[in-house]
Formats: C-alpha cells, sequence, structure tokens
C-alpha cells in the first residue's frame, strides 16, 4: 500500500491530462450544513482544486484553502480568477498534518482529505484551530463500506470514533449522520460521514 503523501497527491493531481477533469460537483453536505452559520473566517483543509473553498467565498465567507499538492492549488487559483472570487480566498501550499498556523478560523472544514497520519489525529488538530463558537464540519469516508483497493481502511473513518474526540462540555455535537450518494463519473457511489461540532469553550 502506498503513502498518502506529497508525492502520490502531486501524481493524483497531474496525472490527470488537466487537472480540471478531476472537478467534481461542490459536496452538498456544504451547502446543508453552514446554511444557519454566519459566514466569516473559514479553512477547508486539504481544499484540492478549490470547489468547496469557492463555494465559500461566493457565499460570504473569508476562505483560506490549504493543500499539499502545488498542482492543486495553482488551477485551484486559476479557478478562483475565473469566478472573480480571488480577493476572498488565499491558497496555502502546507502539510495540514504538520503545520502550525497561530491562528483560528470560524468555520473549520475538510472533505475526504486523509493524510498519512492518519483521519483522527487529523480531526484533533483540525479542532484546536476552530475559533470559540465556531464550526468543525468534516466529511469523509465510511469505515466498514468502502472497497479497500479505494479507500483503505486508515482512509476512512466512523461517526462514534469521530464523536469520542468532540466532547461536552468543550464541544457540542450538531449534527452527525452517514449517506450514500452516486457522483459524475464515479462507478462506485461515496459512503460519506459527516460531522458538524460546536465549539462551546476552549
Ligand atoms: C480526495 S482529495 C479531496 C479534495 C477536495 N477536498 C474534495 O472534496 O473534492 C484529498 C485532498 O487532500 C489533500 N491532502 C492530503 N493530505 C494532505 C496533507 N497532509 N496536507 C494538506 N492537504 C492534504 C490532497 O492533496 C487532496 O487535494
Amino acid at each position: 500500500m502506498h503513502d498518502f503523501d506529497k508525492n502520490y497527491w502531486e501524481e493524483h493531481w497531474v496525472s490527470a491530462t488537466s487537472p480540471k477533469e478531476r472537478i467534481m460537483p461542490v459536496n452538498p453536505y456544504l451547502a446543508d450544513e453552514t446554511k444557519q452559520l454566519s459566514p466569516g473566517t473559514a479553512l477547508d483543509a486539504g481544499c484540492g482544486i478549490g470547489t468547496e473553498a469557492l463555494w465559500l467565498a461566493e457565499n460570504g465567507w473569508q476562505v483560506t484553502g490549504a493543500d499539499i499538492s502545488a498542482a492543486a492549488l495553482a488551477t485551484a487559483a486559476r479557478r478562483a480568477e475565473e469566478t472573480e472570487q480571488s480577493h476572498r480566498v488565499e491558497w496555502v501550499e502546507t502539510d495540514v498534518a504538520r503545520w502550525e498556523p497561530n491562528r483560528t478560523w470560524d468555520l473549520v472544514t475538510t472533505h475526504y482529505a486523509h493524510p498519512d497520519t492518519g483521519q483522527l489525529a487529523f480531526y484533533k488538530r483540525l479542532g484546536s484551530w476552530v475559533a470559540t463558537n465556531g464550526t468543525l464540519l468534516i466529511v469523509g469516508h465510511h469505515h466498514g463500506t468502502h472497497h479497500q483497493h479505494e479507500h483503505p481502511e486508515e482512509a476512512t473513518v466512523s461517526l462514534d470514533a469521530i464523536a469520542e474526540l468532540f466532547t461536552e462540555p468543550d464541544w457540542r455535537i450538531e449534527a452527525s449522520y452517514e449517506q450514500t450518494r452516486s457522483v459524475g463519473h464515479r462507478s462506485a457511489p461515496l459512503h460519506d460521514v459527516v460531522v458538524r461540532v460546536q465549539r462551546i469553550r476552549v
């Protein structure tokens, strides 16, 4: 099994004839789970070619899109110019599993990012960057229903395991569910876990 390291992700994004070939529709959970929030600052960790970051910018957020892949971010920046949202988004090339941003955001979100450090350590780290009263929105691959070749076990996660990371009185779980959906050209459906938590206190 390969490592989910920088080389893997650069290859993922440059192996398409054009990285734009990998464009997927914006993840539906983003609109559902942010509609009750007032736009502020947002981080999309593992933003890829920027689809969710750009959706947030278009919906009033001041966004940081962070990814380990320079190729992905170059495409994200070009797309931002095309949609005239570039003033609302900054792109940061970094390994978010080891990054020390020294700041917080009102919304921290991540969609299907699976760094080489494992899911739970990664989510805990993202939680430490959420401002008081802010929100963490996690979309991941559900543990147990993915084909091993596509999403190996270490890239998947369960709702219960995430819930153990974000407990009262510091956190309140606002949404937690599994959903299966079909996406564009993909032959196999995606089995998703979606968790939204609010940070009550630091
Ligand atoms: C499966 S893609 C998902 C992209 C996008 N969030 C989406 O939902 O379409 C996973 C993304 O996470 C990024 N990624 C993986 N490990 C990372 C890390 N340690 N630091 C930053 N980004 C990482 C990859 O480069 C890739 O863009």
